[in-house]
């Protein structure tokens, strides 16, 4: 296991309730409730026969995708058991700020000649529930000066851990904010996955332009990148060269064929290694200083063969790289290239839609096929309809009633979408919320970090 160096020292974000009164940092409220499936959607008679066959016979029923309608509160502990260490990959775009995010928007066709019409469905008992639990402040803890953004971070940091759990070893988790909140959730991220799982701030530019009067348009949202230890899932994405990087990179045309190159170095840092010699076309020659050769003297023997290797005047000998075996530019931190998906067929009306492309990117980058991905604040299903047609299995989770039905409908909407389940707590989430809204705060069991009691 390959897990990162441990941490001393380090700078700590502090908010309400996140000690309790002995000193004790708190640990997140879990709640394991029973998963009740409510639906197997595109089974075949064989598939559902043979899934059946399988679970009787003691052995594990065949993987379905999950969808579950529920709050990440109560679905995030009910995955443990299951699920603790077993995500490759985890992609959120957490609610902020907002009653937006809790809202759906649609379009209504038009009738007889009417304009289309827009609405939007204003949020459910139970996501209004969640809305205030993530920022609502009662006039007490007010006047004892908590802040909206006290309530945010807690509600971020319990989010966090869990997730954390949930990943494999060498799994990955981005996390996709915006300048609301997104320089309070750097510190809570750091705490949780430690610094040195900090991989990339990505920031990526939403749209063109927006109109903020009076200071610099935002134009542009942040994924936090971390890994849960040094052995993560990694492969290298390219974007295509831009003409000019073209003209200017690859400015040589090899005569006879017309390919476009450029001399590559032959040498990398020797890191204190002894300097070798290696010869070509019959001369030796030393590496510079502090460098060595690339490559066994076999190797150039053959790019030398395969008229690759060019000495210039100096003697200094350089590869030749084509651009017709280059994959591209690895892919960089600013993301300019991914557009809003304002029309088309990944559109689905959901307010907080992000585009497919950004997820595309995200789950090729740090998945295989096969691998799970997690995602519990789906929305409109971006992620879940990303790694369905990249051959991923996955787990989406929104308490939204209109996130469940769009993510359902979208599925859907994919050629041979493999069968999956949609899921609740049913009536054990309800009652939990009922619990916590209504009856005194001493019926709720919290377990803190190193023991269990009752406050
Ligand atoms: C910003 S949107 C996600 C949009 C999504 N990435 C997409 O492409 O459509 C945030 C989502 O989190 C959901 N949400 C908010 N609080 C939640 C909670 N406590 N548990 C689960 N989902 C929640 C909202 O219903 C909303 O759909």
């Amino acid at each position: 296991m390959c897990v990162f160096p441990p941490f001393l020292v380090m700078a700590e974000l502090i908010w309400d309730g996140k000690y309790d009164e002995h000193g004790h940092k708190r640990a997140p409220v879990r709640i394991e409730l029973p998963f009740q499936t409510v639906e197997t959607v595109n089974e075949s008679v064989q598939q559902r026969q043979r899934t059946l066959e399988l679970s009787s016979s003691g052995h594990d029923a065949e993987w379905r995708n999950r969808l579950i309608w529920g709050d990440k509160k109560y679905v995030l502990p009910s995955l443990l058991p299951e699920f603790a260490g077993k995500v490759d990959l985890i992609y959120v775009d957490p609610p902020f700020d907002t009653s937006q995010d809790f809202s759906f928007v649609a379009t209504l066709p038009a009738n007889n000649g009417d304009d289309a019409s827009i609405f939007t469905k204003e949020p459910s008992l139970l996501e209004q529930k969640a809305y205030r639990d993530t920022w609502g402040v009662s006039r007490e803890a007010r006047d004892r000066g908590v802040q909206q953004i006290d309530r945010y971070i807690r509600w971020f940091y319990e989010s966090i851990s869990m997730l954390r759990e949930l990943l494999t070893e060498n799994g990955s988790i981005y996390v996709h904010l915006d300048w609301h909140v997104g320089h309070y959730a750097k510190p809570v991220l750091d705490e949780v996955f430690g610094p040195n799982g900090f991989l990339n701030e990505i920031v990526w530019q939403r749209t063109g332009a927006h109109n903020d009067p009076r200071r610099f348009g935002n134009v542009a949202e942040s994924i936090f990148f971390y890994a849960k230890s040094a052995a993560y899932k990694w492969n290298t994405q390219y974007t295509v060269y831009s003409d000019e990087y073209i003209q200017e990179r690859f400015r040589s045309v090899e005569e006879g064929t017309g390919r476009r190159y450029w001399l590559n170095t032959l040498t990398a840092p020797a890191h204190g290694r002894p300097p070798k010699t290696a010869s070509f076309f019959g001369t030796k020659r030393m590496p510079p200083p502090g460098t060595m050769w690339r490559f066994t003297q076999d190797k150039i023997d053959d790019l030398a063969k395969q008229n690759r290797i060019v000495t210039t005047d100096s003697g200094m000998p350089y590869i030749k790289q084509y651009l017709d075996e280059s994959p591209g530019r690895p892919l960089q931190n600013l993301w300019t290239d991914v557009p809003m998906s304002k029309s088309g067929f990944e559109r689905t009306g959901y307010a907080t839609q992000k585009p497919e492309g950004l997820l595309e990117r995200i789950i090729k980058t740090s998945s295989d096929e096969g691998d799970l991905v997690l995602d519990c604040f789906c929305g409109s299903g971006t992620t879940a309809a990303v790694a369905e047609r990249l051959n991923r299995r996955w787990i989406a989770c929104d308490l939204g009633r209109f996130a469940i039905h769009t993510t359902r409908k979208r599925l859907l909407g994919i050629a041979d979408v493999k069968p999956f389940v949609v899921q609740n707590l049913g009536k054990y989430e309800r009652q939990q919320w009922q619990v916590a809204e209504f009856a005194p705060s001493s019926s709720t069991v919290i377990f803190y970090e190193n023991r269990r009691t009752s406050p």
